[in-house]
């Protein structure tokens, strides 16, 4: 009976000896000021309305749910990894990722309003399939086979092994693909293939494109566009 009762206790203590410490270092890992919280309601004020008057908010290019306008090229933000969001902002207010649509909106920003902003479009649920999608079946064909195997002998890699097997992203390393606008994506693509770095985290892609064919970004590009929303698997 003495046993007994001490074989309960025993590992009870141990547990909660190793609870204090799981709880000290959740602790040691909070960020120590509020204010480094993001706050997705103040991203949601600065989509609608922006930082500065007289300048437009996010949502005039990339709407208020986030899904951007396919049609043109301009990305689809919503479901995105808030990590990867808040890190391209960075790079568009340094210049590191050249852009002269991004760069001025990018500059308003504070860090803590890049945080906001980042964390309200993460939030938002996927956005409607795109509409009038043009791509035939066999284009797309060719895309997903890209997508799942890649193309050995010419050096491309499954894109699925690093952007998730529902194109749904692997957190801040590799973006969210799914149901991007596909004009957007194939302009990304073309100027990986020419060499130029988009900025410090694109140089897999540089590798990547290096020797795909037009024909193989275009059919990838509407292969994606079309894919349905990622289950809740979607990695953040
Ligand atoms: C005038 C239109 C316009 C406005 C306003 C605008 N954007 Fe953009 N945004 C674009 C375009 C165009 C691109 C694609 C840039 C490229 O091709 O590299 C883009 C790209 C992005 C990207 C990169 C997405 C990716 O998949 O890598 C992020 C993040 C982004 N915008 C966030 C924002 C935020 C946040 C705001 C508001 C503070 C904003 N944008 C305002 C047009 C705009
Ligand atoms: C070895 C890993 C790896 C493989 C394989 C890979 N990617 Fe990427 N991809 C990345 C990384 C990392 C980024 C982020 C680059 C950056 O931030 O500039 C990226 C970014 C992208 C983007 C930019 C998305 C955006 O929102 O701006 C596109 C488009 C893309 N990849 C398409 C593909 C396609 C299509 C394939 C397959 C043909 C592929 N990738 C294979 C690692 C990979």
């Amino acid at each position: 009976m003495h046993q007994a009762a001490e074989s309960i206790i025993r590992p009870g203590r141990r547990r909660a000896g190793v609870l204090t410490f799981l709880g000290l270092t959740l602790l040691a890992a909070q960020p120590s000021r509020a204010a480094d919280t993001p706050d997705p309601a103040a991203g949601r004020t600065i989509a609608e309305s922006g930082v500065l008057t007289g300048h437009v908010g996010c949502s005039a290019c990339h709407l208020m749910n986030g899904a951007g306008q396919p049609d043109v090229g301009i990305p689809r933000l919503a479901g995105f990894s808030a990590t990867y969001l808040e890190q391209q902002l960075g790079f568009f207010a340094s210049d590191k990722r050249s852009n002269s649509w991004m760069a001025p909106y990018a500059r308003m920003l504070t860090q803590k309003q890049m945080q906001d902003v980042a964390a309200y479009y993460a939030s938002l649920p996927e956005p409607p399939p795109a509409e009038n999608d043009p791509a035939g079946d066999t284009l797309r064909a060719r895309g997903k086979e890209i997508f799942q195997k890649g193309d050995m002998p010419h050096g491309v890699m499954p894109c699925g092994g690093c952007h998730g097997p529902a194109g749904q992203g692997m957190g801040s390393f590799a973006p969210h693909l799914a149901r991007q606008s596909a004009p957007y994506l194939l302009e990304q693509l073309r100027q990986w293939q020419q060499g130029k770095d988009r900025d410090p985290m694109g140089k897999m892609m540089v590798t990547e494109t290096h020797a795909m064919a037009d024909a193989d970004m275009q059919a990838v590009a509407a292969y994606l566009q079309s894919l349905p929303a990622p289950d809740t698997g979607a990695t953040k």
